[in-house]
């Protein structure tokens, strides 16, 4: 059958500042979804990732459809009232327009959804991450889709042999979707070009070459274009599908090993390696350090089976010791050089006001030119 996957991601309030949700307003989204979801839906589960509730959903109404969005809309605003209730920090912190407009995309929460053709047994992942931005996911796509040295299907599968698709999108343009395509390993290294700058370029989605089919689906939400101001970072979600004509979930997974640093530590203004966390993990050292969570599923006439935690194994207990050395380097350094970002990707007005009061106090020495 034809089955479209939705998931949807939002920070409506947390606990003690911006760690976790608590238990009242994941029920209160639970109770939304389950209740106002029958006859819509056909399965959903429910995950949280530091202080972002997602909201994964199945069903057979294709991608950007009305109803399912507004249910996880209708969801996110009675989790909301919760945090509200209980004085959560950031209460409908992502929730940045006041009436539902057709579609989640645009409003505040991020969205990542894929309909395809079910193959018999079929596997996906759901990424969720916390304090970043969606372009951390592009260089693990990037080595998981393009980079014998993680994906072993690339030279071992006949139809992974053949490549993908990228569709990357300039998300610093505000007046429509401004995308490109790329194929690999033609335009490997023009993809290399667009997808260092995380904080513009972000991968959208991933085909195969070989099938057509679709692999991959990102959020490209950057909510400090919708809001115009800082409103939190805009933590994003991801769904990859894996095996056969796609990479294996071991060659998927392989990258985020790296825990290579991303914006979005503390404040949303520093650099911070991207560690991999069990589900339902929290954030805490320096409101950070960024994380991503991983949960697998297979899905059969739209009903889920598991999820597994993707990132629960010993292995990455490891690499998450090696996270948090990466976190506490970059952290000795304070706000010196790259700790910090850069002035036109601070999210705060303060040091722009500094250097506003400053400027009249230079001058320029006289005969120095
Ligand atoms: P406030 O300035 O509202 O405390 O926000 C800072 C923040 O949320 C970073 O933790
Ligand atoms: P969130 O975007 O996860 O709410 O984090 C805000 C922040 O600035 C934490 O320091
Ligand atoms: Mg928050
Ligand atoms: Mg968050």
């Amino acid at each position: 059958m034809k089955v479209t996957v939705t998931g949807i991601k939002a920070d409506v309030g947390s606990i003690g500042g911006h760690i976790c949700p608590s238990e009242e307003l994941l029920a209160a989204v639970e109770k939304t979804v389950a209740e106002r979801g029958k006859g819509l839906i056909i399965d959903h589960r429910l995950n949280y990732t530091g202080d972002d509730v997602a909201i994964l959903m199945t069903h057979d109404r294709g991608v950007d459809d009305e109803d399912v969005h507004r249910l996880a809309w209708d969801a996110f605003l009675a989790g909301t009232d919760v945090a509200k209730a209980e004085g959560l920090y950031g209460a409908g912190q992502d929730i940045l327009k006041d009436a539902f407009s057709g579609n989640t995309r645009g409003l505040g929460p991020a969205v990542a959804e894929m309909e395809f053709d079910e193959r018999p047994n079929e596997p996906f992942l759901m990424f969720t991450a916390d304090k970043t931005e969606p372009g951390a996911y592009n260089l693990p796509l990037y080595l998981a889709f393009s980079d014998p040295m993680y994906n072993a299907g690339l030279i071992l599968s006949p139809t992974g042999g053949k490549g993908y698709r990228f569709t990357v999108m300039d998300v610093d343009h505000s007046e429509g979707d401004r995308v490109i395509e790329l194929v690999t390993p033609e335009d490997a290294y023009d993809l290399a070009a667009l997808l260092r700058d995380n904080g513009r370029f972000v991968v959208e989605s991933i085909h195969s070459r070989h099938s057509g089919d679709i692999a991959v689906s990102s959020c490209t939400t950057r909510l400090r274009n919708i809001a115009r101001k800082y409103v939190g970072k805009d933590d994003p979600i991801m769904l990859v599908r894996t095996q056969k004509n796609f990479p294996a979930t071991g060659e998927i997974l392989a990258p985020f090993e790296i825990c290579h640093y991303v914006s979005g530590f503390m404040r949303g203004s520093h650099i911070g390696p991207l560690m991999p966390v069990k589900a339902r993990s929290s954030v805490s050292f320096f409101d950070g350090p960024p994380v991503v969570s991983c949960l697998a599923f297979s899905v059969r006439n739209g009903k889920l089976t598991g999820p597994v935690d993707a990132f629960d194994h010993p292995y990455w207990d490891w690499v998450r010791e090696r996270a948090a050395e990466k976190a506490h380097g970059v952290r000795q350094q304070g706000f010196s050089g790259p700790a910090m970002l850069g002035i036109h990707d601070l999210e705060y007005v303060g040091i722009s006001h500094r250097l506003d009061a400053l400027d009249e106090r230079f001058s320029v020495r006289r005969g120095s030119s």
